[in-house]
């Protein structure tokens, strides 16, 4: 099974519920490894560039205030099969959908402030891991 590098975004409601440590500690104990972690604010440029793919979307006016609304956490997260480990343990898109056990299965009842975002692919994660850790050396 390849090793692999995914993204997940801890969005402002995950910081303002003050569930960090809860949901990182959820993808530690899975047994993936934290490779790098930051915070940072989204700004309309970043949005844009992050969520590209949605731009036309109904939906992304509210999911770009959405995402600058707060601090987010980002990080980079490393294990087998890591990209698909990952959406695994977050669950389906809208919280009231998502399987009892997921992250967000537990912890969110909405289909935009689901608390987690993480790259849907190996192309998207090297895309992503690139936007919010551009200088690494490792
Ligand atoms: P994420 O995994 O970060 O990818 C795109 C985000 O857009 C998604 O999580 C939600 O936060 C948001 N989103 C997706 N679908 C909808 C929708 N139908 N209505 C509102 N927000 C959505």
């Amino acid at each position: 099974m390849p090793v692999q590098r995914t993204l997940i975004l801890l969005k402002p409601d995950a910081v303002e519920r003050q569930l960090v440590g809860s949901i990182l500690s959820r993808f530690e104990q899975k047994g993936l490894k934290i490779i790098d972690l930051r915070w940072l604010r989204f700004t309309q440029e970043l949005a844009r560039q992050h969520y590209a793919e949605h731009i036309a979307k109904p939906f992304y006016s509210g999911l770009e205030q959405y995402i600058m609304s707060g601090p987010v956490v980002a990080a980079i997260l490393e294990g087998s099969e890591a990209v698909d480990v990952v959406r695994r343990l977050i669950g389906s898109t809208n919280g009231v959908e998502a399987l009892p056990g997921t992250i967000r299965g537990d912890f969110s009842m909405s289909n935009q402030q689901n608390l987690v975002h993480a790259s849907d692919s190996a192309v998207s994660a090297e895309r992503e891991i690139n936007i919010f850790f551009p200088k690494r050396e490792y």
